[in-house]
């Protein structure tokens, strides 16, 4: 009972309390002057942000079609010293990074499946944003005297200025090496931004038209989709149309019509009897997959709750209490404090583990695709050997150009399947059944012409060898298969 009287005591001792009236009047007056001071440095604190963010001043104005970056980096310093970054070449994970990795050498059956073609004889990774137009110049990939123009479309803040003075038909039909002149800065600020807001714009037709030819339209998209829509212009599928009549040569298109899956695309192929080359070994009409990054992307999970290319390759950074967006475009998993773990509570090693798991397995069922499918080429030569004829082997062709497209669909796309690791297996499950099935059906073409043993199967075992087979093929008859 003690405790309960003595709150009572001071219950009655608070109450008895008072101050005097011209203190109250005082209080009411310094409370107000504080909480507009607070309000007077709330404001200057978050003017001066926005003006180390964008600067009142523009230290200099930017032109229309400014293709140089550091002009643009007077004005944003923060974010072309990130941008610089992408210059580093020398970072490794265990399928990514920047650094030129030699898919050829680390995979001879590359060499069969994209025999005849130029990437059985240089295919290397890709690497920084920085390095773009100095890597498609360096490469053997491009053809003398004539390439198309339109390689340069995603390589070069020069792009958009170009198609403005020339028209972007003119841009394309152009010889490559006729811009070579022109064309000298590697992508960067003009790709993606407009010069007087800094908005995110779309700067390449070819979205635009793709989009179009959906039925929908770019310039309604929302703010968190035009964080994906800007890596859209370059990191999708596409392919050079032609059409001597509308005077159109190596135009640029996105072949979205029926949808962006891989089955509207290959509806969309076949409907126009479209290939990239014939393949040497089986005589297949091979459509080669370019890097179907943003279509992938569109069928997994992190697109599905709405998260964005630039929420993990562009994540926002702090510094001296500045919230500025990253331009260190890479692979997350070599910043996964700033990128995977602002969204995901697990350890960076947890992350790291779980990533590199989804993408061992899809490297796997890769590596069973391109086995079943450098097989399938061999069985159709054979039959070939054995006087099969096109009307024979068309069934089995056909299987044999979907079952290659679909690996290459997958093959060709960045992240080793981490962007949507099931759509990934379905896509290859797929392509591996169309390859055994293109076999089967060689395999008694083969049996009625007397021919029960298999194939003498040529040894794979390294590059060179993959590339003698291979140029046998793409100059004469090609090896004996016949057993
Ligand atoms: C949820 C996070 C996430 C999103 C969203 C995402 N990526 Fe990735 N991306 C990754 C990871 C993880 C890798 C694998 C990196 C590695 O293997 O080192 C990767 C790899 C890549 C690579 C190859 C980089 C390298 O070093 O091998 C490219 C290019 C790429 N992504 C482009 C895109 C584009 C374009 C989009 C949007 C259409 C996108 N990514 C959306 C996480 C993401
Ligand atoms: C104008 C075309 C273009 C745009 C826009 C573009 N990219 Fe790229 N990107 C490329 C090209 C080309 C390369 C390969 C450069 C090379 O290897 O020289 C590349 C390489 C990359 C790489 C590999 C870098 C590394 O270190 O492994 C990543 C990751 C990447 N891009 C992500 C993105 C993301 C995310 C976006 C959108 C925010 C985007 N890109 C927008 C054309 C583009
Ligand atoms: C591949 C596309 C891409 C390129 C290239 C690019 N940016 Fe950005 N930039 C973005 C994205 C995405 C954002 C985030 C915008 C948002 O969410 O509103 C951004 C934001 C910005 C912002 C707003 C402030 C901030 O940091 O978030 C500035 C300023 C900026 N970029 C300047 C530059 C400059 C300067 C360059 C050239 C050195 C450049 N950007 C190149 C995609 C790009
Ligand atoms: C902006 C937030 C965000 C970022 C950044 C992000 N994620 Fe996610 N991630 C999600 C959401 C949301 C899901 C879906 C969770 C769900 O629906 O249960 C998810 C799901 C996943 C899953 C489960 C996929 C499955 O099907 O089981 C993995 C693995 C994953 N993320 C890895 C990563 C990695 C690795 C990175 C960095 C490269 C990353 N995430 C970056 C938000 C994010």
């Amino acid at each position: 009972m003690t405790n309960k009287s003595s709150r009572g005591d001071s219950r009655e001792r608070r109450e008895t309390v008072r101050l005097p009236l011209w203190a109250g009047a005082a209080i009411v007056v310094l409370s107000a002057g504080v909480v507009v001071l607070l309000g007077l440095l709330a404001v200057s604190i978050m003017e001066r942000r926005w003006e180390a963010q964008r600067p009142a001043i523009v230290v200099r104005p930017l032109a229309q079609w400014e293709p140089n970056n550091a002009r643009w980096g007077e004005n944003y310093p923060r974010e072309y010293e990130t941008y610089l970054k992408t210059r580093i070449g020398d970072t490794r994970t265990r399928y990514g990074g920047a650094v030129l990795r030699d898919y050829l050498d680390e995979d001879p059956y590359k060499v069969i499946l994209y025999a005849g073609y130029g990437f059985s004889k240089d295919y290397r990774q890709a690497r920084g944003h920085y390095h773009a137009v100095k890597d498609i110049i360096e490469t053997k990939r491009i053809k003398r005297p004539f390439n198309a123009g339109t390689c340069w479309t995603c390589k070069s803040t020069d792009v958009p200025r170009l198609m403005n003075k020339m028209g972007v038909r003119e841009f394309y039909a152009a010889n490559w090496h006729d811009l070579k002149q022109e064309v000298v800065n590697s992508i960067g600020c003009q790709d993606c931004h407009d010069p007087q807001t800094m908005n995110l714009r779309i700067t390449r037709p070819a979205l635009k038209e793709a989009f179009a030819a959906m039925g929908a339209d770019t310039s309604e998209a929302g703010h968190q989709q035009m964080r994906s829509l800007v890596c859209a212009q370059c990191h999708v599928e596409y392919y050079f149309a032609g059409d001597e009549s509308k005077g159109l040569k190596n135009y640029l298109v996105f072949p979205w019509e029926k949808g962006t899956g891989v089955e509207d695309m290959i509806a969309y192929y076949d409907g126009l009897d479209f290939a990239d080359y014939v393949h040497p070994v089986s005589g297949t009409r091979i459509i080669k997959a370019q890097h179907p990054d943003y279509e992938m992307y569109l069928t997994g999970i992190h697109a599905y709750r709405g998260v964005s290319c630039a929420d993990c390759h562009m994540p926002y950074r702090t510094e001296g209490g500045l919230k500025f967006t990253d331009h260190h475009v890479q692979s997350p998993l070599l910043n996964i404090s700033g990128s995977c773990a602002v969204c995901h509570r697990w350890s960076e090693q947890e992350i790291r583990d779980r990533a590199g798991s989804i993408q061992t397995k899809v490297r796997a069922a890769v590596l069973a695709a391109e086995e079943a499918l450098v097989l399938a080429h061999f069985d159709t030569a054979a039959a070939v050997q054995a006087g099969a004829g096109a009307e024979e082997l068309a069934e089995a062709r056909r299987l044999l150009r979907h079952g290659q497209f679909r690996w290459d669909y997958v093959s060709s796309n960045n992240g080793m399947g981490f962007h949507s690791p099931q759509e990934s297996m379905r896509i290859l499950g797929q392509s591996v059944n169309q390859a055994q099935q293109a076999r089967i059906l060689v395999a008694r073409i083969l049996a009625a012409k007397g021919v029960s043993a298999s194939p003498r199967y040529p040894e794979l075992a390294t590059r060179a060898q993959a590339w003698e087979v291979a140029q046998s093929f793409v100059e004469g008859a090609g090896i004996g298969l016949l057993p």
